[in-house]
């Protein structure tokens, strides 16, 4: 079986049992700023997990393509990749803890023919915030599983969920296949994470986290599950790591091929980083100093260092990247839209690269010196950061190269400096992003619909041209980035905000209808494309005067909005531009 086949069993599978096949969505994730990527297939059916109905039904099923950087120094093991893609099945207030596991076992093992003794699984141990998850575990036995092949552990490893700070999440039961199955008995896969490779995740999403940390039931129990395609194609092959399937076994030849030195793990690095840029750069996106930008600059940088490591010389990334795009052109033609971009950022780049290594190698030299010179046999940790931080150089390799200079570098310095750094982001971006749609009260609703009300006002007085670019909402104000090529002028200003409140004294009525994304295009409705051909989408319609591709939730008439008001406009980029804007209560709106 391929990648392709195995995309397509699973969709079917789920199909057969009543799921509508769906399209993945966006890496970058619409109206929630508190992550920078999508990281899981449950990510944009948030609103959905939370009660607003879904047009295709409440048992949905497809493939995503996923972004999570936080494993990207596990990345050259195994099995962890910084790209991926999920195999997603879900009920929405529908199916529950019985079926979700007993077809999750009849797939693997009926379906894909995995050997039902190697599986092992882990259940919820329960806390004070929920209970320990034997009715998952009681489905585990009655299917055959032994106890010895059932673990219990706690929340820091089997609850999944929120994605950001709040929302829906709950216990989950993870499945496990042993590709040592002759290794020594009784190691479970809390233990060896190299034996047990963790292939699907069935979520039971009961609860909802709130600001205070607290989890409330939700409104309706879902049931999100998640397989990695490239462990399960990998452990279904019988080959050694996800490397070595058919995704990557291309990318890696061809960079082997371009090598003087080349090195198993420095060639594993090359390959998932330069596939995850691939597929960011996808989006539209240049790499740059922040949020998304950054993470693509860092994975190339990572990248050309390694290239360079095992004598790769000149541009090579953009040669790269044109496997990545033959391998997974097909599932993904977003890769074939954007080859050209893709190619000429990942070369711009490269280029930008080669000037800072040179300074990095000087940096390098000048700490080596310095060290010498205090009588020091050690590189500190904060320089081991900074070489890696700013210059791009992996930890592992300072270390390598100081080594070679007969020093060792100070790697739990580097580990603090890391961990306090990743602090730092991890503050100012729940700082910036306090909030989101997942927080959904009356306010945010309102700011919600405002939001759309202000996209289509400035259609008109600023032109089609506008689309948005980035949207964020707090109970306080609604943030709105939009493609605009000039600063936006008082008098237009005036006029968005005026054409605004009409709509809103107007009283509109907040409608919506389903239709197939084609029919949404072709009534002229704005909003996000992304999706199969034929996929049927929600549609809002405010009154006349708006027509969007949305997932909800709005006000149900204009009149509640109060006052708009618009508080700044900024330029945040070249041709991007931002506005913040607010709500004043008036009587009608709090009535
Ligand atoms: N959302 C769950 C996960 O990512 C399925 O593991």
């Amino acid at each position: 079986m391929d990648a392709y086949a195995l995309r397509r069993v699973y969709l079917e599978f789920f199909q057969e049992r009543g799921h509508a096949v769906i399209g993945g969505a966006s890496l970058i994730p619409e109206h929630d700023p508190s992550v920078l990527f999508t990281t899981a297939g449950m990510h944009p059916l948030v609103p959905f997990l939370l009660g607003e109905p879904h047009p295709a039904g409440r048992r949905l099923t497809n493939y995503q393509k996923c972004v999570r950087t936080d494993d990207i120094l596990e990345v050259g093991d195994r099995v962890h990749l910084t790209f991926f893609e999920m195999l997603g099945n879900w009920s929405l207030g529908d199916y529950w803890k019985d079926e979700a596991i007993r077809w999750s076992y009849e797939f693997l093992t009926e379906r894909l023919g995995f050997d039902a003794e190697r599986l092992h699984v882990t259940c919820f141990a329960g806390d004070a915030d929920a209970p320990r998850d034997d009715e998952a575990a009681m489905v585990w036995r009655d299917l055959g599983i032994p106890e010895a092949r059932i673990t219990f552990v706690p929340k820091k490893d089997n609850w999944w969920g929120p994605v950001g700070a709040l929302g829906p999440c709950g216990p989950d039961t993870e499945m496990f296949y042993d590709m040592q199955p002759d290794g020594p008995i009784g190691e479970t896969p809390a233990a060896n994470q190299e034996r047990f490779w963790e292939v699907w995740n069935d979520v039971f999403m009961e609860f909802d986290k709130q600001p205070d940390g607290s989890y409330i039931p939700l409104r309706q129990r879902n049931v999100d599950t998640g397989m990695g395609l490239e462990r399960t194609l990998a452990a279904l092959t019988g080959a050694s790591s996800v490397f070595d399937t058919e995704l990557f076994a291309p990318i890696i030849e061809r960079a082997q091929s371009l090598a003087r030195a080349a090195d198993p793990y420095a060639l594993r690095v090359v390959a998932d980083h330069t596939r995850a840029a691939t597929f960011i750069l996808a989006e539209g996106i240049s790499p740059g100093n922040l949020d998304q930008p950054y993470v693509a600059r860092r994975l190339i940088r990572r990248a050309v260092r390694y290239g360079r490591e095992m004598g790769i010389r000149g541009h090579f990334l953009g040669e790269l990247a044109e496997v990545v795009v033959q391998i997974m052109g097909d599932a993904y033609p977003e890769l074939m839209e954007h080859r050209d971009h893709i190619v000429s950022a990942l070369h711009e780049e490269e280029t930008r690269f080669q000037r800072t290594l040179d300074r990095g190698e000087r940096e390098f030299i000048k700490a080596v010196t310095q060290a010498r010179a205090a009588d020091q046999n050690e590189l500190p940790g904060a320089m081991v950061f900074r070489l890696y931080d700013t210059y791009g150089y992996p930890p592992e390799l300072t270390e390598e190269m100081a080594r070679r200079e007969g020093l060792s570098a100070d790697m739990e310095g580097y580990r603090r400096a890391f961990a306090e750094h990743q602090e730092r982001s991890r503050r100012g971006a729940a700082a910036r992003f306090k909030g989101g749609l997942v927080e959904r009260s009356p306010q945010t609703t309102r700011l919600h619909t405002a939001t759309y009300l202000l996209q289509a006002a400035l259609r008109r007085v600023l032109g089609d041209h506008v689309e948005q670019r980035g949207s964020n909402i707090t109970v306080e104000r609604l943030r709105f980035d939009f493609t605009h090529p000039t600063r936006v002028t008082p008098e237009e200003l005036q006029a968005v905000e005026a054409l605004v409140n009409e709509q809103i004294a107007r009283d509109l009525p907040v409608t919506w209808r389903e239709m197939t994304l084609e029919e949404a295009r072709e009534a002229g409705a704005i909003g996000l494309f992304e999706g199969r051909y034929g996929e049927v989408v929600r549609v809002y319609a405010v009154g006349d005067f708006s027509l969007e591709v949305c997932g909800g939730p709005h006000v149900e008439h204009t009149g509640a909005l109060g006052r708009f008001r618009i508080i700044k406009e900024e330029g945040i980029g070249a041709g991007l531009r931002r506005i913040r804007a607010t709500l004043e209560d008036t009587e009608e709106s709090s009535g």
